[in-house]
């Protein structure tokens, strides 16, 4: 019999979890718990968890369909081989090696796109249907690997002025892969690409279905708002982002090998930050669940 704790971690919105091994089926009780964990905290650390790709996508689908990782990356232009992957659809390879184990080069056009991750963002965001916890088990952790961050997207919402919670509220922003990577010079997309990263509408502010509260909908996806000028939404979303990242909404999560954090994507940003990855290895898989719809045309998602 498993029991299962939750403890806040220093005075933040995550909380460590104790008492559970991944490595096996786990109780309706068990699930629950960690769900509603997943409710109040936003962001659940699981340490010591030595789990295969199996075993993570069986936890994973415990909290909704597992999203397919199509369309979340790009292939290096020039290879002649047609499956670049290394890891299943199922799973979102955040690592810095390719398809044989090999740490990307310097100057590999996947290893750029995946800079994108030290900017602020919410996964999927870029999609219709967004995502709702993204679960990152880590394989094998560098010495000084780098740290990830979350932003609490509900104490920023809270910490607004009440102009500004007027002016967002009813707001629909376009978010595309090609807007985030357009901010670090990463403009040259196939036409496939293109059309994969169409920009796709979401709303800015967004009430969680279970809590209820409200959090802002923030990633740096978001290139646009519907009926702005683009330069002045880019302006505007940049100083929200600025605002929801303070040190006071922020949590740093540095990772041990074999943990697995989970975070509500709907409720947090993050972004990892800088190592040295045409070092060291750094093995992270990604499985993600998908949320309930899109966020234009619901109520509460
Ligand atoms: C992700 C991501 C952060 C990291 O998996 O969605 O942004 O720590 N990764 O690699
Ligand atoms: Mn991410």
């Amino acid at each position: 019999m498993m029991s299962i704790s939750i403890v806040p971690i220093g005075k933040n919105f995550a909380g460590e979890v104790s008492g559970v091994d991944l490595r096996g089926p786990l109780s309706p009780d068990i699930v629950a718990a960690i769900d509603s964990g997943m409710d109040e905290f936003a962001v659940l650390v699981f340490r010591d968890q030595d789990i295969t790709d199996n075993q993570q996508l069986e936890f994973s689908q415990n909290f909704g369909p597992v999203e397919s990782s199509i369309g979340g990356n790009i292939s290096s232009l020039h290879s002649t081989r047609p499956d670049q992957r290394r890891l299943s659809v199922d799973m979102a390879d955040v690592s810095n090696l390719d398809q044989d184990q090999n740490i990307y080069a310097r100057e590999d056009r996947r290893r750029l796109f995946n800079l994108g991750n030290r900017l602020w963002h919410s996964d999927s965001s870029f999609r219709a249907v967004p995502a709702k916890y993204s679960l990152l088990s880590a394989r094998s952790i560098p010495a000084d690997g780098p740290n990830t961050e979350y932003a609490d997207m509900r104490a920023a919402y809270d910490a607004l002025d009440v102009k500004i919670k007027e002016e967002v509220e009813g707001l629909i922003c376009e978010h595309s892969l090609m807007y985030s990577r357009g901010q670090l010079g990463f403009t040259e997309f196939t036409e496939e690409e293109q059309q994969t990263f169409a920009p796709v509408r979401q709303v800015l502010v967004r009430t969680h279905p279970v809590t209820m509260r409200k959090s802002l909908f923030l990633a740096s996806h978001a290139g646009t708002i519907v009926g702005w000028p683009m330069a002045e939404a880019r302006m505007f979303l940049r100083d929200l982002i600025e605002h929801a990242t303070q040190p006071q909404f922020v949590y740093v999560h540095r990772w041990r090998s074999h943990d697995l954090v989970v975070w509500d994507n709907r409720q947090t940003m993050h972004r990892v930050r800088r190592f040295n990855e045409t070092e060291y290895v750094r093995d992270v898989r990604r499985t993600t669940i998908s949320s309930d719809g899109p966020t234009t045309t619901q109520v509460a998602n």
